[in-house]
């Protein structure tokens, strides 16, 4: 790693947001550290695309394989990346998040613990320990949902919902725990075109999809790392404890 780099922490980087967000970041220069949990067929992917823009693994990105929502295994494992690379991370995005479909009706407790466990306490575990560990760390971005906000929650991603209800409210007291020296702030997403959304039947698309945004058309996770890189600039230095949307005007137009 070029010792003038500064690093940034991405958890879910090999697929969707993620991986967008893992490009974009070293396109401007960071060194990047992707977490993931169970993609190893990923990662030999990751590391075609990332080749195909000449960037290489340990000059411009290593994996760090982490359960997040394991506190202790995730820190234990922490302590195996080079010190040199920690110092360095100045940005941790938590972008890491499953989807469980089904009703209050259908899903079992278990259901709501293992959506629970990635999407709040994975972000909680990170985040204390990214802040605990790394004494250069400046922002924190959290990724949510449209669908946590109640008008636009579904019915039948029950626990999603209601799990990313949650991340406005925890990026805001994490902002007040963290600040100033930490910018922490969300994103909340509409449809964006991933791995997550495939499944989706043609009835839920037209009913939740592209049809019902202004800009007719779903997201490109790329759209939500030119966010994601601008909230963690320094142009973007007065603003913490915010949460953005960006879902192509999804919610505006949600009812008509
Ligand atoms: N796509 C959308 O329409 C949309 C809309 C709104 C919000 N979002 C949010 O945006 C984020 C990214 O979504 P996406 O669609 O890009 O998802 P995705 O393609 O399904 O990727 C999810 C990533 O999370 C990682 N992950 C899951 N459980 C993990 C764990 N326990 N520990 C560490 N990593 C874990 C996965 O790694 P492994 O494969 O290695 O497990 C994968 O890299 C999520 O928080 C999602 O809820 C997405």
């Amino acid at each position: 790693m070029d010792k003038n780099k500064q690093a940034v922490f991405i958890t879910g980087g090999t697929s969707g947001i993620g991986f967008s967000l893992v490009e974009k970041y070293i396109q401007e220069g960071f060194f990047v550290v992707i977490n993931y949990c169970n993609g190893g067929k990923n990662i030999s992917i990751v590391i075609d695309k990332l080749l195909i823009s000449g960037y290489v693994e340990n000059k411009d990105y290593i994996f760090f394989r982490a359960d997040i929502t394991n506190e202790s295994e995730l820190t234990n494992l922490f302590t195996s990346i080079d010190s040199s690379i920690i110092e360095k991370i100045c940005i941790c995005i938590n972008n890491a998040g499953i989807l469980k479909r089904g009703s209050i009706l259908e899903l079992n407790q278990s259901d709501w613990v293992d959506v629970f466990n990635v999407n709040v306490f994975g972000v909680v575990n990170v985040s204390k320990l990214i802040a605990t560990k790394c004494k250069n760390l400046n922002n924190i971005v959290n990724i949510g949902s449209i669908r946590g906000e109640p008008a636009i929650s579904r019915t039948n991603n029950i626990a999603y919902s209601i799990s990313k209800s949650t991340i406005p409210t925890l990026t805001a007291v994490m902002a007040k725990s963290f600040g100033p020296q930490i910018r922490v702030n969300s994103i909340l997403p509409g449809t964006i075109d991933t791995p997550q959304r495939q499944g989706i039947s043609e009835e839920e698309l037209e009913l939740y999809g592209e049809s019902n945004t202004i800009c007719s058309r779903l997201g490109k996770p790329e759209e939500i790392a030119e966010l994601c890189f601008f909230i963690t600039s320094k142009k973007s230095s007065y603003i913490t404890g915010s949460s953005f949307v960006i879902d192509g005007g999804y919610t505006v137009n949600y009812i008509k």
